[in-house]
């Protein structure tokens, strides 16, 4: 009898060990022998604890499941998959995980994320091994085809990064996972390290055999801890079977890899910062060109890309470009991991091919608000994307399609909102978040978001509106064409697009006189 209870950190922040706990101890009491899986998240997180048993090799769903839960469980006989209140049917007819395309999160919350065995069982490492039978350059003909863009932001080809790689001069040259993951709302690297290490192990190893880099580091979020123990779990593992080391699969070729914690700094996650951190230093972002792929980690020829983006590339080895690139639309091709947070009734992760209309995402996988309140705005790709009202719910997802009404879709974090948020209390949190976390390097973000914080305060206080307005958008000018680097350069999408939007929100003193009188 196999019993699964994710480890998924958001599993174990609702209670999911004392629920494993509880089952173990409930199944011993009744002398049923069980053997029990600690799998990944499924990413259904109002369902979490989401408890499975395996029925004669359909895998049935239970959820939230405390530990109270469990006796009412077994009194109901859910081993043999018998209904009761929690019972969700089927795991994989649940509508939410159904009207999925999961290429990328194909095993996640199916497989032992601690077992080599059951990863290569469920089609593990045979991105690789097409990769071993491949040249470097082949290879990165395959990732170019395959349409596959960054996916920690500004969705760069992979392909074309890859290549300037390989062709840079030098006998070092290193592999450098992006697992900062600092956007608000997102948690798709870390639902992917927790629930299948190994794919990004793999997808790191491919991507050093394609430029010739020996040495691979995963730059991991501080607050991540489960992703840790995982990912060394899976990499000890893996350099035991001989996936990594100095001779991956008796190929000659090698490839070695480590995780490096975090400096805790939301800039940390621009790619520069991260170098900068990972050298040791404080993370403060550097002047570009060079580009890292020239002279990145220790002045060394570097591909530095996100968990998502690596962790897509098995698959497109295995199955080939064609298969990912038929998925999409326009220039985004293949799926992207979408993250529902915020006021939303059904959060979690939903993997679907780039096209789907947000409207689709927020109603048809989200379930509205959590609050049954109208949803009024969403915040789309971190804190520096811009706030989306519900006129623009109908926008396909697509790099382009979000860039064409001055939006991004980045990291496909969306945080939702109902009619109670204060549009202007959020431009505010926007620059105010960009003053907090600015490494200090260029002068209009340093100083200028200092200085709009203090001009949104006048604005919201109705002192001379007209001008202050119009020094903020000035402001905001200066931010998104005189910065070095992105935090500056896009804060004015959240600022701008709120005031755009919902100016409304800014004139509360106005409203609150006028009312009076
Ligand atoms: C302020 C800031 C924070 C960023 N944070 C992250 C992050 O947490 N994770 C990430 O993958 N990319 C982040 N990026 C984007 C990286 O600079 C870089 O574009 C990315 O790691 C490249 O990988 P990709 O091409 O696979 O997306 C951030 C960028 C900026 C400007
Ligand atoms: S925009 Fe801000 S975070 Fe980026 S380099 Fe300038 S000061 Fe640093």
């Amino acid at each position: 009898m196999k019993i699964y209870v994710p480890r998924d950190a958001a599993a174990l922040g609702v209670g999911a060990d004392q629920t494993a706990e509880g089952l173990v101890a409930e199944a011993r009491r009744r002398g049923i022998a069980v053997e029990l899986i600690r799998n990944g998240s499924r990413g259904l997180l109002w369902l979490e604890p989401l408890v499975e048993v395996d029925v004669g090799g359909t895998r049935m769903a239970y959820g939230p499941v405390q530990s109270e839960d469990v006796a009412g469980l077994f009194d109901a006989d859910f081993t043999s998959g018998k209904p009761h209140a929690l019972s969700h049917g089927v795991t994989a007819e649940i509508p939410y995980l159904k009207r999925q395309e999961r290429l990328t999160f194909a095993r996640v919350g199916i497989t032992d994320p601690r077992s080599l065995e059951d990863y290569k069982e469920h089609g593990g490492y045979r991105g690789l091994a097409a990769a071993l039978a491949q040249k470097p350059a082949d290879i990165i003909a395959d990732v170019t085809a395959s349409g596959l863009r960054g996916r920690g932001g500004a969705a760069f080809p992979a392909g074309i990064k890859w290549k300037t790689v390989l062709g840079a001069p030098g006998t070092q040259k290193y592999i450098v996972c992006n697992a900062d993951e600092g956007d608000s709302g997102t948690f798709s690297d870390r639902m992917l390290m927790e629930g299948d290490p190994f794919v990004l192990i793999e997808g790191m190893t491919i991507a050093g055999l394609a430029t010739g880099a020996t040495q691979g580091y995963i730059y991991l979020r501080w607050e991540y801890p489960q992703a840790k123990l995982a990912l060394e779990a899976a990499i000890a593992a893996a350099a035991a079977a001989r996936y990594l080391g100095q001779n991956i699969q008796g190929s000659g070729k090698a490839f070695e890899l480590e995780v490096r914690m975090g400096a805790g700094a939301y800039i940390c996650g621009e790619e520069t910062s991260l170098l900068e951190s990972l050298e040791g230093k404080r993370g403060q972002v550097r002047f570009k060109p060079p580009l890292p792929a020239l002279q990145g980690l220790w002045a060394k020829p570097t591909v530095i890309n996100n968990v998502i983006t690596f962790a897509s590339v098995p698959i497109i080895l295995d199955r080939g470009a064609k298969f990912y690139q038929h998925f999409g639309m326009g220039r985004s091709r293949g799926t992207l991991p979408m993250q529902l947070a915020g006021n939303i009734k059904q959060g979690g992760l939903v993997e679907i091919a780039f096209g789907m209309t947000m409207r689709e995402l927020l109603y048809d996988f989200g379930g509205g608000s959590f609050s049954g309140r109208p949803l009024r705005a969403v915040q789309v790709g971190g804190p520096l994307g811009a706030y989306h009202p519900e006129s623009q719910f109908d926008t396909p997802l697509d790099y382009e399609a979000f860039a064409a009404i001055k939006g991004m879709l980045g990291h496909g974090g969306i945080v939702a909102f109902d009619d109670s948020v204060d549009m202007a209390a959020q431009a505010r949190y926007a620059m105010e978040f960009c003053a907090i976390e600015s490494c200090g390097k260029c002068t209009p973000c340093r100083i200028g978001s200092t200085r709009g914080v203090e001009v949104i305060d006048r604005l919201i206080a109705g002192e001379n509106a007209a001008k202050q307005e119009a020094i903020l958008r000035d402001l905001c000018e200066t931010l998104t064409y005189g910065s070095l680097c992105a935090l500056g350069g896009l804060t004015p999408y959240p600022v701008i697009s709120a005031l755009n939007h919902f100016p409304q929100d800014f004139v509360k003193p106005v409203r609150a006189s006028s009312a009076a009188g």
